[in-house]
């Protein structure tokens, strides 16, 4: 059993976070998302999200690739959350790459490329705009 861990905040949830989760999936048996608790996210990206940790929660546990979810409270408690899930690879976006390498010798640190011209912030930005 081959396990695969991934996370983020999935709000405003869009295609670029459908492939990310499907691609890390296809790394393994059983996969691990960590969804970002509502005070991180406002702590790393200056704004509350749109739709509430309980709510990013339900839409990610509902995907067919995803096993498993959980709230990830802090991003510097990536290695406990692989230690605690068994998790043999991580997989994050490459707008990450490099960032998570010293976890190497917990587990395979896996980068995929983004989708391109698509980000949460980009959408919020277009539909604000729309008025
Ligand atoms: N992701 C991706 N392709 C995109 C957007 C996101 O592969 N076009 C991936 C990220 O690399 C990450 C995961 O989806 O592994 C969750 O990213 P998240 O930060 O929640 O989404 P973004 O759309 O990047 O959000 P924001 O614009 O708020 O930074």
């Amino acid at each position: 059993m081959r396990t695969v861990i991934t996370f983020g905040t999935f709000d405003v949830f869009h295609v670029g976070h459908l492939r990310v989760i499907e691609r890390a999936a296809a790394l393994g048996d059983r996969l691990v998302v960590g969804v970002s608790a509502d005070e991180l996210n406002l702590r790393k990206k200056g704004r509350a999200p749109v739709f509430s940790q309980a709510e990013r929660l339900e839409i990610v546990a509902a995907l067919r690739a995803v096993d498993e979810v959980f709230v990830e409270e802090s991003l510097e408690l990536k290695r406990q959350y692989v230690t605690e899930h068994r998790a043999d690879v991580l997989v994050m976006g490459d707008d990450w790459a490099g960032r998570f390498d010293e976890l190497k010798d917990a587990c395979e640190v896996v980068y995929l490329p983004r989708t391109p011209a698509i980000s949460t912030t980009a959408l919020i930005e277009k539909i604000s705009s729309t008025g």
